[in-house]
């Protein structure tokens, strides 16, 4: 009784709620009474070869019709376009009204222009609506923006005009109809100076010498899509293969540098057009180019047969930037971008509140086809880690978002905004994998091809790609899937099931509730989902099936397992496939960590067990655990030495380490070193011909860990390799390899090669290195505040010290607050040093830090003037965080310190039975 009223009340509130933004919402959307079809645009730069302009000037036709009777206005979009003239000519080509610019209504608000018509537009019939105008070339990478680059064989400076138009930026290039799902073709004409050229969406046509050195590109028109596709570039580039077909296109320097990325993107072509069984040039453009660029707002942005990229995507610097790490990069993005020439721009959602039916999609296949093409980047593996755990830790707090929204509540420019977030991206992916599992790669694919065919040129809702999953969906076992879908897309968040233990192992009761960071934080704790069940037990032990035998329905409050025969272990949510975590009751998990504690891990896989140590570290950090109970539970993988499970790991250690004082550092080294026992003898600090690329990257993290909390033999093999080796490390490693180095004997060599280096990225990585050096005052005094480094190395070169070396922050502190102004002086103001102050204390850890920090605040705020209130606030921080360590890591300190103590053993059982001793002489204490 209670319950419904209460219900009733809470529709009442929604239908009011969506009324006031119904209201508002008719503002922001334009009407579909005038639909257009064709725009013909010109660009006419006003550049020449020195100088790009800081204007253009414009005009564009529109063929547009109306949709119903009585149309006496059309509205469309612009932004800081000046408007000269415009006309309506009819269907023969006639103008039928001249309309004064002085009459063009303009709401700086909505960007919306409104033409007043002299009399109502004939339904169905063709009409063109003329525009001539200026815009302005811009430098914020937004609409049509310039950038330039240093020519290395000429030492002149060349510009490039490139474009960017989404979200809502088309309107700031020409006046349009820019929202998504107003679909037309376009006909592009370019009038660029001699010497450049222009490659736009679709393959050129024409050129004509216009004089004056001048010349008119025309572009075929493109297929039907959406405002925000349109794309061009201006510039003095180069092709890699052939732009009326395929090419990269980039400075001519980078010409030998764009090998790799052309034959990526040939691949992620070609597997595309087999995926999806509509090939590219099918769907309605013959031209896909990829260009690149010195700026750019995103590392690829999907016009539809232009896709432009930033130069890191594209260009491969041999020695420099064709790492593994590198060429992962190229393969996400370009499967990413290319992805979205089916998904975006021939599908398109309708609107901005169904964003993720872009993303989701791009992200998914970001991971998966470039798994198919390239699998020894393990990136099924690494999208685990990467982007599932990332974002489940993201959609556990209260700033967290539905996928879907409602359409009424994403009106205006900063909502639409707000949909850009990484829920669309990499949520989206982790529902996408999940489906893709559940249904099997054939219903899948089957589900996907047949969306893509139905939608072809169109526009979408969840709904419409809901209906092709539902098609295709296995029958068995039975679940409402109008249910498991919304749950998961128009809600936010997502459930923890709990897993407890009865009738002597032979039962196993799941109970679900919201997973919340903070329970008292805003967010919804009621919320409920479909769940699909997918496990596998000691008797059982496969992980192969992610079809799930039975869905937890939101209509139970449990659900029960029960196995003939009593179980040692089970596991829930088989390779972390689906998008929830799991909370086993502690019997439960100790079974599972003696599984895992097996030479094989008892076959549990490395999805598996990331996911454990994952969810481990989230209850603790939710405080539903203990960080005790994690950090016993992690000694299993003192037999663990892979990447995947260690990602996790760290990720999850990172939080608690940063708040351990100095001196409790010395007991968390000798933990690290025992549990990575087995990793780092397989690994070494030496690259070695039998890595995989994940052994890379595995090596990659251990050593940082491992050298930064001092860990002796790191530090020990680091020096003598480093002094018995001049090789410079792979791209890769050099970072860490060469930090290393600096905290030992390395310093004055690392600082060398920084100071020899001409290539800016390797500078700034070999200045990262250097100020990895324990030798702070040498490196304070001779570099950070020598005028030979600027503010931002400056900056980072102290932020590296501190960070670098925890155990030195005291008297890193120290040193810079003996003499201020001399650190003031050289970042220039006392803003910027109120700002390097506050970031250093956000890693203070002891009360004594605090007080240093207090009286050398009371001391000198007068000097800080108005920024002296930054370090106000800097200082609460100092005491939230203490305060935090003080109540949540108390028990896991004292762990460590007689795990230390105690027993140099590193058997996982005992230390458990110790630490559970332990905790019976803590009571006592009172600890
Ligand atoms: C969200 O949570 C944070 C911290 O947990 C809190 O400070 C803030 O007030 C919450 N916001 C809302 C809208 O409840
Ligand atoms: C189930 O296990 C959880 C996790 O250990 C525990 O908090 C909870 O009290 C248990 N519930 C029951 C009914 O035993
Ligand atoms: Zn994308």
């Amino acid at each position: 009784m209670r319950g419904s009223v209460s219900g009733i009340w809470l529709l009442a509130g929604v239908i009011s709620l969506t009324l006031i933004a119904a209201g508002q919402s008719a503002e922001y959307r334009l009407s579909r009474n005038v639909l257009p079809s064709l725009y013909k645009l010109t660009i006419n730069i006003q550049g020449d070869a020195a100088n790009p302009g800081t204007t253009f000037d414009g005009e564009v036709a529109i063929t547009l019709q109306a949709t119903q009777p009585n149309v006496l206005q059309i509205t469309l979009h612009k932004d800081s376009l000046d408007i000269s003239s415009c006309m309506l000519y009819n269907k023969a080509g006639l103008l039928q009204q001249n309309i004064a610019t002085t009459s063009l209504k303009y709401d700086q608000e909505t960007q919306q222009l409104t033409v007043p018509l002299a009399q109502a537009l004939a339904v169905n019939e063709i009409y063109t609506l003329n525009f001539v105008f200026t815009g302005k070339v811009r430098t914020d990478m937004a609409g049509l923006f310039s950038a330039n680059y240093l020519d290395k064989e000429t030492g002149k400076t060349k510009w490039v005009l490139l474009t960017q138009m989404q979200r809502l930026n088309a309107r700031l290039v020409f006046p349009c109809f820019d929202e998504p799902a107003f679909k037309a073709k376009f006909e592009l004409h370019i009038g660029r100076p001699n010497g450049f050229n222009a490659i736009s969406n679709t393959k050129m046509i024409k050129s004509t010498n216009e004089g004056n050195n001048r010349f008119m590109d025309q572009f075929d028109v493109t297929p039907i899509m959406s405002t925000y596709l349109l794309a061009f570039v201006i510039s003095e580039y180069q092709a890699r293969g052939n732009v009326s077909d395929y090419a990269v296109v980039s400075r001519p320097e980078y010409f030998s540098k764009t090998e790799f990325s052309y034959k990526v993107g040939e691949r992620a072509l070609a597997a595309y057009d087999g995926e999806f069984q509509q090939p590219y040039k099918q769907l309605g453009n013959q031209v896909l180019l990829f260009a690149s660029s010195p700026r750019f707002p995103h590392n690829g942005m999907e016009n539809w047969g232009l896709i432009i990229y930033s130069d890191e995507v594209l260009v491969q610097d041999p020695g420099y930037t064709d790492g593994w790490k590198n060429k992962e990069f190229t393969i996400r993005i370009i499967t990413h971008e290319t992805s979205h020439m089916w998904f975006g721009d021939s599908v398109t959602f309708s609107w901005w509140s169904y964003f993720w039916l872009n993303e989701a999609f791009a992200r998914y296949y970001e991971y998966f086809m470039a798994h198919q093409l390239y699998p020894e980047y393990q990136l099924d593996q690494q999208f685990v880690v990467r982007q599932l755990q990332m974002i489940l830790q993201t959609d556990s707090g209260n700033s967290t978002q539905p996928m879907t929204s409602p359409e009424t509540s994403i009106q205006t420019p900063s909502e639409i905004g707000h949909k850009f977030s990484s829920i669309a991206y990499a949520k989206g992916a982790s529902i996408v994998r999940m489906w893709r599992n559940i249904m099997g790669a054939d219903n899948f694919n089957k589900a996907i091809r047949s969306y893509l065919k139905q939608h072809h040129l169109g526009n979408t809702v969840p709904s419409d790609l809901f209906a092709h999953l539902k098609a295709n969906w296995p029958a068995a076992p039975a679940v409402d899937l109008d249910d498991f879908l919304s749950d998961f897309t128009e809600q936010p968040g997502y459930p923890v099931v709990t897993v407890n233990q009865t009738l002597e192992n032979r039962r196993f009761v799941l109970t679900q509730k919201r997973f919340l960071i903070n329970r008292r934080d805003g967010s919804n704790t009621t919320l409920r989902y479909t769940i699909p069940i997918t496990f596998a037990t000691n008797l059982k032990p496969t992980f192969q099936n992610l079809t799930p035998g039975i869905y937890f329905r939101k209509i139970n409050s449990q659900i029960n397992l029960t196995s003939p025969d009593p179980l040692d272990w089970i596991i829930l949510n088989i390779k972390q496939s689906n998008y929830y975590r799991v909370l086993y009751d502690t019997p439960i998990l100790r079974k599972i960590q003696e599984a895992l504690s097996k030479d094989d891990h008892s076959s549990i896989p490395v999805e598996n067990r990331a996911q454990l140590v994952d969810d481990l570290f989230n209850f603790a950090h939710a405080q539903m655990l203990d960080y005790t109970d994690v950090f016993q539970f992690v000694e299993y993988m003192v037999k663990d030495v892979e990447y995947i499970p260690w990602y996790a790991a760290y990720s999850g250690m990172q939080h608690v380490a940063k708040r351990l004082t100095p001196q409790q550092l010395t007991n968390f080294e000798k933990y690290l070193r025992d549990i990575t026992a087995a990793v780092y003898a397989k690994l070494g600090v030496n690259p070695n011909s039998k890595d995989t690329v994940l052994d890379v990257y595995n090596r990659n993290m251990q050593v940082s860990w491992l050298c930064k909390f001092q860990n002796a033999d790191c530090n020990n093999q680091v020096k003598d390799s480093f002094e018995g080796n001049s090789e410079k490390p792979s791209p890769d490693y050099r970072e860490t390899f060469y930090c290393a180095a600096a905290r030992t004997t390395g310093y004055a060599r690392v600082l060398d090669l920084y100071k020899k280096e001409t290539n800016s990225n390797e500078r700034d990585l070999l200045w990262r290195a250097a100020s990895c050096t324990r030798d702070y005052r040498t490196h304070y005094q001779n570099e950070i505040l020598s005028s030979s480094t600027t503010v931002s190395q400056k900056t980072n070169g102290l932020a590296q010290l501190y960070q670098q070396n925890p155990d030195l922050i005291t008297p890193i502190y120290a040193l810079i607050t003996e003499d201020i102004n001399k650190l003031n002086t050289a970042l220039g103001s006392w803003s910027k040093t109120a700002e390097v102050l506050s970031e250093l204390s956000d890693y203070f850890t002891t009360r004594e830090q605090e007080k240093q920090f207090s009286e050398f605040v009371n001391k000198n705020s007068a000097l800080f003037g108005s920024s002296a209130a930054q370090l106000k606030t800097a200082q609460t921080k100092v005491n939230t965080n203490l305060q935090w360590a003080e109540k949540r890591l108390g028990t896991l300190v004292n762990f460590l310190a007689s795990r230390n103590g105690a027993a140099g053993s590193t058997v996982a059982t005992l230390l458990i039975i110790m630490s559970t001793l332990l905790g019976y002489m803590l009571k006592y204490v009172g600890f």
